[in-house]
């Protein structure tokens, strides 16, 4: 069954936590999909993971489509989110709607989600607005981190943490059928959970939320440049990877492979074979 905005709201109503897991490609979607996820992100952090940028900043809309068009294709039942990139949505509310539909249209995405509280409640109304169900996202906002100073914990104070439960209120009147909350202390986001009747997806935001997201090459050891505290790895694929090219690579060397069952026989007899080798 295809998982719905609806389903989230369900969801949240029964306390059966939301899985989510962000996702880039075709082939790794369909595995997801298959193994039950709720709901697959594509996060504007491929430009991190899957393309080496050092953060997120230089992401493109047409980078962004690429990947979301993939995994679109390889999810059946997931709910496809499109990560709306930097400057695809504050510049105008007329912009924010024309690339949040691109992301619909082109990317055949069910729903996006885009950075920020208060200061985007303008461009939430509009996108809603145009039928399309919008995924708000407050705490370390990766496209902030030059206003933040680098990858930092949010709401640690009184007054940071007042702004973030009123960000995540304002929000939801704004119309967001979910939001994220990101790297911030784990009792702030049970009581903006417990504020809100959308659900809540944390990352780092600890055991409360509604459900869980978390950046696929994290939690499978595929991606070394940044650790945070908040990634269990469940799986090493990374050293699964390693081991296997570097038995390839060892078995090219010593001939082992490609051994007979990966060869093709010829139909040719002898005296044509001879033929052959006189040429
Ligand atoms: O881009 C991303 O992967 C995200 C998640 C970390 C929530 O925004």
């Amino acid at each position: 069954m295809k998982n719905t905005v609806s389903t989230f709201r369900q969801q949240k109503e029964s306390g059966d936590r939301i899985t989510m897991l962000t996702c880039y490609d075709y082939s790794t979607a369909k595995l997801m999909d298959e193994a039950g996820v709720n709901s697959l992100l594509v996060g504007d952090s491929l430009g991190m993971v899957m393309l080496g940028y050092p953060d997120t900043l230089p992401v493109t809309m047409e980078e962004m489509l690429h990947h979301t068009k993939a995994v679109a294709r390889g999810a059946e039942n997931a709910l496809v989110v499109g990560d709306m990139p930097f400057l695809s949505y504050q510049v105008s509310t007329t912009q924010a709607v024309e690339n949040a539909g691109r992301f619909i249209k082109e990317g055949h995405a069910q729903a996006i989600k885009l950075e920020g509280g208060a200061s985007v409640c303008e461009q939430i109304k509009a996108i809603v607005t145009a039928s399309i169900p919008v995924m708000a996202h407050i705490g370390l906002t990766p496209q902030s981190i030059n206003a933040f100073g680098g990858f930092k914990v949010q709401g640690k104070s009184l007054e940071a943490a007042k702004t973030l439960i009123n960000d995540a209120l304002l929000v939801q009147e704004a119309g967001a059928f979910a939001v994220v909350l990101e790297a911030i202390p784990a009792k702030l986001a049970e009581i903006i959970t417990e504020k809100l009747d959308i659900p809540t997806i944390g990352i780092g935001a600890g055991n409360c939320c509604d459900g869980q997201v978390l950046v696929y090459q994290d939690m499978l050891n595929l991606y070394g440049n940044l650790k945070p505290k908040f990634v269990k790895v469940f799986g090493d694929a990374g050293t699964v990877m390693t081991d296997a090219f570097k038995a390839y690579f060892d078995e090219i060397r010593s001939g082992a492979f490609p051994a007979e069952e990966h060869s093709f026989a010829t139909n040719l007899d002898e005296s044509e074979l001879e033929e052959l080798w006189k040429l």
